[in-house]
């Protein structure tokens, strides 16, 4: 069974859609724990609602970035987890979680990647007019969202959308992709060369 740790900072959606899916059958992998940079993520409720552990780490307790990640990444040694999946965690994770976890932390973007990096994205892209918006789940390497792309998922923009309504259809994808990815990395089908992954069957 595939271990994971989900690092969330907010209200925690996509980690719910991975404990449906867990528990519905649909997911074959197990949360080992749920890690924070926010004590008042909503996220953490929803591990606690569900019996999972969660941890919380403030990124101000500590003096430099290096030194809060070495807490982090010691956390996550402590469950043996296999894959680290970031869902809206708001921090570039750096080298010191990647050497730890290498090849083995996912993340969820909203936007059709490499459109529309960074914060806000579902905004970036309602602004500048996209005609089709989307969400991405893709490897993390040291760049922010630059990693190789592994599933991705279209949402047009209807007319009459606000950034609101494209952000909610863009967080169904989401839900849905995501879990979809997990799947795929604890079934051993994905294989990465270069820039590209490779769905295997
Ligand atoms: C999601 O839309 C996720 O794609 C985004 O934050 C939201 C978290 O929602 N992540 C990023 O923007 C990362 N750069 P959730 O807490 O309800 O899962």
């Amino acid at each position: 069974m595939l271990k994971i740790a989900v690092l969330a900072s907010g209200s925690g959606t996509n980690l719910q859609s991975i404990i449906d899916n867990i528990e519905s059958g649909n997911l074959d992998a197990k949360i080992e724990v749920v890690l924070s940079d926010k004590s008042e993520a909503f996220a953490l409720e929803r591990a606690r609602k569900h019996h999972i552990d969660a941890v919380s780490i403030g990124r101000k307790s500590f003096g430099s970035k290096e030194d809060y990640e070495q807490e982090v990444a010691a956390v996550l040694k402590s469950y043996h987890v296999d894959l680290v999946v970031l869902a809206g965690y708001m921090r570039i994770v750096g080298k010191t979680i990647l050497a730890a976890f290498s090849g083995r932390v996912m993340n969820i973007h909203p936007a059709l990647l490499p459109a529309f990096p960074g914060l806000n994205a579902q905004d970036q892209a309602f602004q500048y007019g996209v005609k089709v918006a989307g969400c991405t789940v893709h490897f993390v390497d040291e760049g922010m969202d630059t990693g190789p792309i592994i599933l991705q998922a279209a949402v047009p923009v209807q007319s009459g959308d606000t950034v609101d309504t494209l952000r909610q259809r863009i967080l169904e994808q989401e839900h849905r992709i995501y879990p979809q990815a997990i799947q795929l990395f604890a079934k051993g089908r994905l294989k990465v060369e270069g820039r590209k992954v490779i769905v295997r069957n």
